[in-house]
């Protein structure tokens, strides 16, 4: 695997038990990266795990739950007891919460929303720019949604949870510019998993892309090679340099509701 393009790089990727971060935490370990696999689901990131290592690639399985303060304070002195550098993080994981009109939130669900979705990200920001600042080219990529926008009754929570996310990694960004580190975020729009589903029930997923269509997007922020920092990267407007836009699929431009 020596002439892999992220041979030697080390990636922590959240919500790696299913959809978007599974597909890109595998692509990151087939594109020869070490991945640092988390999550609260342990035996979907075993199963994860396997198909990795049949790939030929490596995982450190680390259960996590991003509710847990503590534990996410103690992933950059973790790390840096095992590589004293992180090359990438993906900081993909979220929860919908609750549709609902604000006033009929709970407490319990307007705050694990926030906690997840924002919270959490802040503090992996704190325990980890440290080691990314050791790589070479440290690359954050965060994962937020056109939501973030806050133009669609009942999403409120999942909204401003995205839109203090938006807000947050662009301020590390500018932070960051003078230094080795790049951060940015991905739109995915409309993708085909467990979240989009609860949200939209009724929606015939195979009209979706799928998790693995946005692995190129996401391996290409992580690389030493992408300057970008601070952008938010719709996946919908998005092409790789070698392809003209008429091979994408109808799926991949679908006007699909944004979640
Ligand atoms: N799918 C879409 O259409 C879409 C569109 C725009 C943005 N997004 C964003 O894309 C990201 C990935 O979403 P997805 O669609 O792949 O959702 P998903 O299939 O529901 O996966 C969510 C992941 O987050 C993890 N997670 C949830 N709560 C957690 C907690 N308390 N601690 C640790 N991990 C937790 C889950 O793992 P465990 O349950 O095992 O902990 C799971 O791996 C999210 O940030 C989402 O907001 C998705």
């Amino acid at each position: 695997m020596s002439d892999l393009p992220f041979k030697g790089r080390v990636a922590l990727v959240t919500g790696a038990s299913r959809g978007i971060g599974r597909a890109v935490a595998l692509g990151l370990a087939k594109a020869g990266a070490h991945v640092v696999i988390t999550a609260r689901s342990l035996s979907q990131l075993e199963s994860l795990d396997d198909e990795i290592q049949a790939a030929g690639g490596a995982a450190t399985l680390l259960h996590l739950d991003l509710k847990k303060g503590d534990r996410i304070d103690q992933l950059g002195p973790t790390l840096f007891q095992r590589w004293e550098k992180l090359d990438i993080l993906i900081a993909n994981a979220g929860i919908l919460g609750p549709l609902s009109p604000l006033g009929h939130i709970t407490e319990d669900g307007f705050l694990t929303t926030i906690d997840v979705n924002l919270n959490a990200n802040w503090r992996l920001i704190r325990t980890l720019d440290p080691l990314l600042k050791r790589s070479d080219a440290g690359r954050a990529v965060f994962v937020t949604s056109g939501a973030a926008k806050g133009t669609y009754a009942y999403w409120g929570p999942y909204a401003a949870s995205k839109a203090g996310l938006e807000a947050l990694v662009k301020s590390w960004a500018a932070e960051l510019e003078n230094t080795n580190v790049r951060a940015n975020l991905i739109n995915p729009g409309a993708t085909r998993t467990q979240m989009r589903a609860k949200a939209f029930p009724g929606e015939n997923s195979a009209t979706l892309p799928a998790p693995e269509d946005l692995v190129p997007l996401f391996l290409e922020l992580a690389s030493p090679l992408c300057q970008r920092n601070g952008d938010v990267v719709k996946f919908r407007d998005w092409r790789p340099e070698d392809e003209p836009s008429s091979t994408r699929s109808p799926a991949e431009v679908a006007g699909t509701a944004e979640l």
